[in-house]
């Protein structure tokens, strides 16, 4: 018996941040040892709203293989490739969308928020609704039994659960219905105390500098009750205190803890406490991701051999796919 297949995708957006660095790429690790991994640059989902302006796509695939690499996602053990460079997952695509019900596309709940919260762009098209088809395709094209996604893509996986039972009931069977493999979402928080993310500007990369995650730590939001360095704070008030809780060992932090609360120690002093933790945590990562960088056509010749791979798997399946279809 082979290993269980694993198939995931991450929409090339640029460099990633802490949030993905407890969260998705922490699972991912883990998850390439005991599995028959496949990740993904998920290029032609950027697409369905960023048709318009495409050019940070091919260089935050660049960006985003160094990440994974960096951190180390190994390409030894796992298949890397990059949506577009496997055509099949369009074939499939085409395929799912002729037995797809519309009123599945339009029930999905991240597409009626979406619809509603982007409203500066037009997404009013064929592709973003069929997003979770493609996103069958993506999954179903490696006969993928699980699917790490955190909690928001749930709903994308039901819908390709259900692909792949009206496909199976149609034809013949040939998909199995992948499971969710929950990824918790990320304790970080990002510097304003929302969840951290690129677009809320809230975020520290993985391979800024030195210096700009030191700015944004300094930067951050304190015990809002604690206008003066006499007074007394409270820890649990405190966002740059949900980072002390990541990066910084316990015996140091009940310190802190003591120190805040007898206004013994300034927020500033405590930050650059954290921001010192932080640089230290992330030193290896960022020496391995400029080593990595400096490797002339390194990421390309992974996501040449990834998606030959893929390709291969790919083409096998289709096969049976065109042989199902009778086409
Ligand atoms: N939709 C996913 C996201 O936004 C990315 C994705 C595309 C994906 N295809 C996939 C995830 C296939 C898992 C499997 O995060
Ligand atoms: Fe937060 Fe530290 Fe300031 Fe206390 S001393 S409020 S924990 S930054």
């Amino acid at each position: 018996m082979g290993k269980d297949r694993i198939v995931s995708g991450m929409r090339p957006t640029g460099k990633l941040h802490l949030g993905h660095f407890h969260g998705v790429l922490a699972n991912w690790k883990e998850l390439q040892d005991k599995y028959d991994c496949f990740f993904f640059a998920a290029d032609w989902h950027s697409l369905t709203t960023e048709y318009s302006n495409t050019e940070f796509i091919q260089p935050s695939i660049q960006e985003m293989l160094l990440d994974w690499l960096a951190y180390g996602i190994d390409p030894q053990k796992c298949t890397l490739f990059v949506q577009s460079r496997v055509p099949q997952h369009a074939e499939l695509n085409l395929i799912l969308s002729m037995i797809t019900p519309l009123s599945w596309l339009e029930r999905n709940p991240t597409y009626k928020e979406q619809l509603d919260n982007l409203d500066t762009k037009d997404l009013a098209t064929h592709g973003f609704l069929g997003y979770p088809v493609l996103m069958a395709s993506d999954i179903l094209l490696y006969k993928a039994s699980r699917v790490p996604v955190g909690h928001d893509q749930l709903p994308h996986l039901e819908i390709t659960r259900e692909i792949a039972r009206r496909f199976n009931y149609l034809y013949r069977a040939v998909f199995p219905e992948p499971e969710a493999f929950l990824t918790e979402a990320s304790k970080v928080l990002g510097l304003d105390g929302r969840k951290m993310s690129k677009s809320y500007g809230n975020a520290v990369f993985l391979s800024e500098t030195e210096e700009d995650t030191r700015k944004k730590v300094m930067s951050m939001v304190t015990d809002v009750k604690r206008p003066r360095r006499s007074d007394s704070g409270d820890p649990d008030r405190c966002i740059a205190f949900t980072l002390h809780k990541l990066y910084t060992a316990e015996y140091k932090r009940e310190e802190i803890v003591q120190a805040c609360r007898a206004a013994e120690i300034g927020c500033v002093e405590c930050k650059k406490l954290l921001a010192n933790q932080i640089i230290e945590a992330l030193t290896p990562f960022r020496e391995k991701r400029k080593e990595l960088a400096a490797i002339t056509g390194l990421t390309e010749e992974v996501l040449e051999a990834g998606s030959h791979k893929a390709s291969f798997e790919a083409a096998r399946i289709m096969q049976e796919v065109r042989e199902a279809i009778r086409l």
